[in-house]
C-alpha cells in the first residue's frame, strides 16, 4: 500500500487528505515511481480551489512535478527519446497525481535525473523550467536586448531571468526588496514592483522585451515604455494577453529533452532554483498553505 493526497471537493488546503491505495503494477507503456520529492505549483492550488475549473471527477489527486526512483516497468515503457526505462532509474519530470508515495505514469514526461542534482531541485524544475523555456521560445532574446521580467523572484521568473542572462541580454527583474540580493546573485538587476514601476524601469534603460511571470504589471509597464506587443509574453495574465495583443507562452517547447538540459545546467550550478522549504507528506496541508501564502523565495517541496 502507498499513501496518496486526494480531495473530494474544491476548496482551501484543508480539503486535502491522505488515502491508502494498493500498489498496482504498471500497465503496458507505463512505469511505477517511488516518489522522492514533489515540487508544488500554483496551478495545483488553483485547480484544487476551483479558480481554474476542471471536469475531472472526485476524488482527485494533486501535483504534477516529481523526482523519484523507478520501481516497476510495464511492457515496452520507453522515455520520450525511445530509450527503455529500467527499474532503479532515477527520474524527474511530469507525473499526474505526484503528491504521493508512489505513482504509475507513462514516462513520456520524464527524463533521467543527473546524479549531482538534489531530488528537491529535480522535482521542482518541470513546470517552472519548461514554462520559462517556452517564454524564451515565444519571444527569443539576444545580446542586443534588455528584458523586463515580471515576478523574477518566482520559480518561473527566476529561471526565465537566468535564461535571458544566458542569452547575453540584460535582465531586469521585478521583485520585493527582500529578494533583490537573490536576483543580483544570479546576474539579474532587481527593481521593486508596484506604483511607479514605469519610472523606475525607464531610469534603468530602454526595455526591448517583456516576460511577465506574475500577472500583467510588467506588460502594462512594457506598453507604457513603448515595447512592441510582439516582444512581450505572459504566463499568468488571465485574459490580458488578448486585450493587450501580447503572446501567451507557446507549449511546444515543454519536452523532456528541454527538461534534461535544464537539469544538467542546474546540476552544474549554472542555473539556480532555490528551495524555500520542504515538508513531509503528512504535512501536505501545511505545505500547500505555505506555498499559497507569503513565503521566502523558492519552491515548496514535499518529501514523502
Ligand atoms: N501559463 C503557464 O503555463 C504557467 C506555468 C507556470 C506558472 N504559471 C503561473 O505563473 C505564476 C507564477 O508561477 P510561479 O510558479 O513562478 O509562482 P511562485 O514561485 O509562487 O512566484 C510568484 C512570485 O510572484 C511574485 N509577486 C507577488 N506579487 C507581485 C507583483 N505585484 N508583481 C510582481 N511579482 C509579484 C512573488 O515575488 P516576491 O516574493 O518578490 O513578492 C513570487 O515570488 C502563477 O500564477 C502560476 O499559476 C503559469
Amino acid at each position: 500500500m502507498s499513501r496518496i493526497a486526494t480531495y473530494d471537493t474544491t476548496g482551501g488546503p484543508e480539503v486535502l487528505h491522505l488515502t491508502d491505495v494498493p500498489d498496482v503494477e504498471p500497465g503496458a507503456g507505463e512505469v511505477a515511481i517511488r516518489v522522492r520529492a514533489v515540487g508544488l505549483n500554483p496551478f495545483d492550488a488553483k485547480v484544487r480551489s476551483g479558480f481554474i475549473p476542471m471536469e475531472a471527477p472526485f476524488p482527485r489527486r494533486i501535483g504534477s512535478d516529481l523526482a523519484g526512483t523507478v520501481d516497476a516497468v510495464g511492457r515496452g515503457a520507453v522515455y520520450a527519446d525511445g530509450t527503455p526505462v529500467s527499474v532503479g532509474d532515477e527520474v524527474m519530470g511530469r507525473a499526474a497525481g505526484a503528491v504521493a508515495e508512489r505513482v504509475v505514469t507513462r514516462p513520456d514526461g520524464l527524463c533521467r535525473r543527473p546524479e549531482a542534482l538534489p531530488v528537491e531541485v529535480a522535482a521542482s524544475l518541470n513546470v517552472p523550467g519548461l514554462t520559462a523555456v517556452s517564454c524564451l521560445v515565444t519571444v527569443p532574446v539576444t545580446a542586443a536586448d534588455t528584458v523586463l521580467v515580471g515576478g523574477a523572484a518566482g520559480a518561473v521568473g527566476i529561471i526565465a531571468a537566468q535564461l535571458v542572462r544566458d542569452a547575453g541580454a540584460r535582465a531586469i527583474g521585478t521583485a520585493a526588496e527582500r529578494n533583490h540580493d537573490l536576483l543580483r546573485s544570479v546576474g539579474v538587476e532587481p527593481v521593486i514592483y508596484g506604483d511607479g514601476l514605469v519610472d523606475r524601469v525607464r531610469a534603468l534603460g530602454e526595455i526591448t522585451a517583456v516576460i511577465d511571470c506574475h500577472g500583467r504589471d510588467a506588460l502594462d509597464a512594457g506598453i507604457a515604455l513603448g515595447v512592441p506587443v510582439e516582444r512581450m509574453v505572459a504566463i499568468a495574465a488571465y485574459g490580458a494577453e488578448a486585450e493587450l495583443g501580447v503572446h501567451n507562452a507557446e507549449r511546444a517547447a515543454r519536452t523532456p529533452a528541454n527538461l534534461a538540459q535544464l537539469a544538467d545546467r542546474a546540476a552544474s550550478g549554472d542555473l539556480v532554483l532555490p528551495i524555500a522549504a520542504t515538508f513531509p507528506l503528512d504535512e501536505v496541508r501545511q505545505a500547500f498553505a505555505t506555498m499559497e501564502g507569503p513565503h521566502a523565495a523558492g519552491k515548496i517541496v514535499i518529501v514523502p
